[in-house]
Order: C-alpha cells, then structure tokens, then sequence
C-alpha cells in the first residue's frame, strides 16, 4: 500500500507533484496552514482564498475537548472545520515533545484519525530534539519506528499514513530511520523534530537532518517538513526535495504583531512602509495596520498570502528550472541561511543524480554557484571527452582558429569544454565577465582534469589577466600545456 504521488516536473531534488487523497488531488509542493480546533483567527472555509489546497489540524486537541470530540465523531473532520477538502491531522507528538507525555495511546490516536475521517493520519511518533545522546536518540527512534509499525497494520480504510522520520541531529540515524520507515511503507513521510533547529536559524543542521532523511528514502516518496512555515527557506527546503510544509507560523506571528517576508519578518510597529501587494496591504497604510482593532487578523491574513506567493514563485522556478538561482537569492536573507546553500551544496553529489540534465540558463549568482550540481556533472562527464591534436582554449568562440585542431572555451566555473557546445545547456551559463575566486577555482579544476585525463593532446591557453589563479600553477607543471599571452582578448 503506498500513496499515488505522481511527480510531473523536477529541478534539484525539488519536484512539482499530484498527491492524490480521499479528498482530493493536491499539487505540491504546497503549505498546509495549522488550523487550531479552539482558535481561528481566520475561518478554514476562507482558506482556499489564499491557495490552500489542504489543511492540517491536530486530533488530540479535538479528542481532548468533549464537545470537539463528540463533534467531530458524529459528524467527521470536514463538517467540523467546514472545509470539504483533504485534511490532515497530528497525533499530539508535538504536545509530547512539548509538555513530555499526553493522555492518549498510539493505537487510540490512530483509530481516532480514522474515525472522524482524517485524510493524512500520524501515529504518536517521538520528536526527539536536537544534540541528545547517540543512546537516546536511537531508542527513541526504535520505539517510534515500532509504533509506527503498529500504526501501519491497525490502518484498514482509505486514510493516508504519515511515517515521521526522527533520529535527531545524527545523520546516520536520520538516514537509517527513513530506511526502515521505507521498507514498512508510508504515503508521506514527515521529518520531524525540526522546529528547534528552525527557531534557532540552524538552518546548516537543518540541510543536514534533510539531505540525511531523504537518502534513505525512494526519491519518488512525498515528503513533509514538519512544522516548517516561514516563506524565506521553502526554495531551500524543497530544493532538497520536501514536497509539504505546514504553517501555524501566519498566526503565530500575527499574534506577536509580526508581518512575514519571503526575506524575513519584520515587527510591524517598525513598519513605515508595507512591502506588499497583498489584498490587506493595498487596502491598509502601515500606520492604519498597526492601530487597527483587528491587526492580529489583518496580519495573519497578509501571512497568508505572502506564505503562497512564495509558495508560487518556488514552483514556478521548478517549472522554468531556475530552482537553484531562487535557492541562492533567498539565501542571502539572512546570514545563517547563507550557511545553509553552502552546506547544501556539500551535498551537489547527491543533488546531481537527481537534477535534470537540461534546463533553461544557468545564472551565476555568486561564489556558492562554482558548488553548482552542473560543475561537478561536467567534471564526472570530462571521462567521456576525448580530445585529440593541438588544442587551443580560450574566452570566446571563435571561427578561424585553423591552426589547431580543436577549439575549447574557457568559462569559470565551468572550465573548458568544446566551443560545439556553447548553446548546449550549462554551458550557456550567463557569468559573470570578472570571475570570482571561487569561480575560478572550479574552473581550473575540471580544466586540469580535462589534461590529464588527454595527456596525448597538446593544451594552449589564451590567457587573460582576469584569469589570474595560484591553481595555474598546477597546469604549468604539466607537460601537455603552455599558457600563452595575449594583450587583444
Ligand atoms: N510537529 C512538529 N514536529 C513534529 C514531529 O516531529 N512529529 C509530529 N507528530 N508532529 C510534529
Ligand atoms: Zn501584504
């Protein structure tokens, strides 16, 4: 039994998928936004109006209120909240993790999901936090992975099952874990426990519990972030393949007067502008948002919007395939973001098997773009170049270069690759015309792979004082290779 995911466009580990549920077909990925059972500062029928396609409440608070409770087993979940559309529901962990125990059983929670006509059920899984002990870390792991084992044999219906992956800060039990979820079989599979780690911006450590996760997962599974809703790291996130993000953050926030920007959040008394063309923010001037009776609500709405807008141009970015450009734009928000591309891009191994071949331009935003899942691709494909005779690399193609045999062009962060595929997807980057240090770097280093890898061949390189790198040092060590001057280039 596993859940129809059919993925339609990919860029990076990112994807834009149809996850098909009794309630209907939702296209990730996509934000759930976190519907509390109490407290609605907007209504879930007003939901749709923002682009929600699927919402998420929690179970053990409707379970714990009598009056929820009997509600919502008489008439089921979608009457309750008034929302006709896929619902998922949280089993109370995040209580557990939050308040270290709750007055529900595994099995309880899971048979309730089912009863009131949850469309995507979680089992009571245990949201062990960041740092803990190796020890604890994998106890906790195993007897989340036996409950959700349970789980997976008491659910008979037509509800998708969730199987959260935990493991803490250890990659390798991060990694072990969704292998073990995997070959039980889940419909989603959340990460959890990562709210700590976003509300401390380790973002880097985020990148690592992500990419860990999904190795051990089939890279065709949904995946779910859980309890991550900021606008400003959902390219990021789904640039390493999350498909679900649910957000409590559009009312949190609201509710300490913050106003959401896919760059950050700003306090809105510090507010002398609204940054926004959202409905409230063409409606509203920032001193009438800040008095207004109802700024909790207003706020929360501009939330909203924003949260899809984002939500939006990252899916739009899949289907041009400038995913990763987007990734490196939002990472510069916010230092500890920037810490974050660079780590995932020490994943660009992992990255390049999943990322399409072809894809419209690459854009060099920057150093952290030499990291690129192309560059390293070229430097693997540079076996399969065989270049025979005198060969001659330089900055631009050229048409009469007739003395010699074979014409390459140099492009940090590239390097050199035959002037034949200059219109062939990356090597149409857009860069820039003063490469970086960085850029350079890389460039030398598919540059000397490419010698050595042709030692029959002879290598003159029209060089350019633009080009100045200590790794050219390594290639006039090779016998194969001579720079050579030019003050015209
Ligand atoms: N909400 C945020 N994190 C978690 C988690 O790890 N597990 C569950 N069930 N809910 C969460
Ligand atoms: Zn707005």
């Amino acid at each position: 039994m596993s859940s129809q995911f059919d993925i339609i466009h990919k860029d990076a580990a990112g994807r834009i998928g149809k996850l098909t549920t009794p309630h209907g077909v939702v296209e990730t990925p996509t934000v759930m936004p976190v519907i509390n059972p109490n407290i609605q500062t907007i209504k879930p029928s007003d939901m749709r109006e923002f682009g929600a396609e699927i919402l998420i409440t929690n179970s053990y608070i409707i379970y714990r209120k009598e009056e929820l409770r009997e509600k919502a087993l008489k008439g089921g979940l979608h009457a309750l909240l008034d929302f006709d559309g896929p619902i998922m529901t949280d089993s109370g962990s995040f209580q557990l993790s939050v308040y270290g125990e709750v007055e529900v059983t595994n099995e309880l929670i899971i048979d309730f999901q089912q009863k009131i006509g949850s469309d995507i059920g979680v089992p009571l899984d245990i949201p062990t936090p960041p740092d803990v002990s190796y020890e604890r870390a994998k106890e906790e792991m195993d007897i989340t992975i036996q409950r959700l084992k349970d789980a997976r044999e008491l659910v008979k219906g037509d509800m998708l099952l969730a199987g959260p992956v935990q493991g803490s800060t250890f990659r390798e039990l991060r990694e072990e874990c969704a292998r073990e979820l995997s070959d039980v079989g889940f419909d989603v599979y959340p990460f959890g426990a990562v709210v700590p780690l976003m509300e401390s911006y380790r973002y880097a450590d985020l990148v690592d519990v992500i990419a860990s996760a999904k190795k051990g997962l089939d890279p065709t599974a949904p995946v779910h972030l859980f309890g991550a809703g900021h606008p400003m790291m959902f390219a990021l996130a789904v640039a390493l393949g999350c498909d679900l993000f649910d957000s409590a953050a559009y009312a949190l926030y609201a509710k300490d007067r913050r106003y959401i920007t896919s760059r950050g959040t700003y306090h809105v008394d510090t507010l002398k502008y609204l940054p926004c063309s959202c409905p409230v923010c063409m409606a509203h001037s920032a001193e009438e948002l800040k008095k207004a009776h109802n700024c909790t609500e207003l706020l929360a709405r501009h939330n909203l919007y924003v949260t899809f807008q984002e939500m939006r141009e990252v899916k739009q970015a899949i289907w041009e395939g400038n995913l990763l450009e987007l990734v490196e734009q939002r990472c510069r928000s916010h230092p500890r973001m920037l810490e974050a591309l660079k780590q995932m891009y020490t994943y660009s191994p992992w990255l390049e098997e999943c990322d399409p071949s072809s894809k419209s331009t690459f854009f060099y935003c920057g150093p952290e773009s030499s990291k690129r899942p192309e560059v390293l691709r070229f430097n693997k494909q540079l076996e399969r170049l065989t270049i025979k005779g005198s060969v001659l690399i330089r900055a631009y193609p050229t048409k009469k270069d007739s003395d010699y045999d074979n014409v390459l062009i140099f492009k940090p962060p590239l390097g050199s690759y035959p002037q034949e595929l200059a219109e062939v997807y990356p090597f149409n980057a857009e860069v820039v015309r003063n490469p970086d240090y960085e850029s350079l770097e890389s460039a030398y280093m598919n540059t000397i792979r490419l010698v050595e890898l042709n030692p029959d061949a002879k290598f003159t390189f029209l060089m350019q004082d633009k080009f100045e790198h200590p790794l050219m040092d390594r290639l006039r060590g090779m016998d194969n290779f001579m720079f050579f001057s030019s003050q015209k280039e």
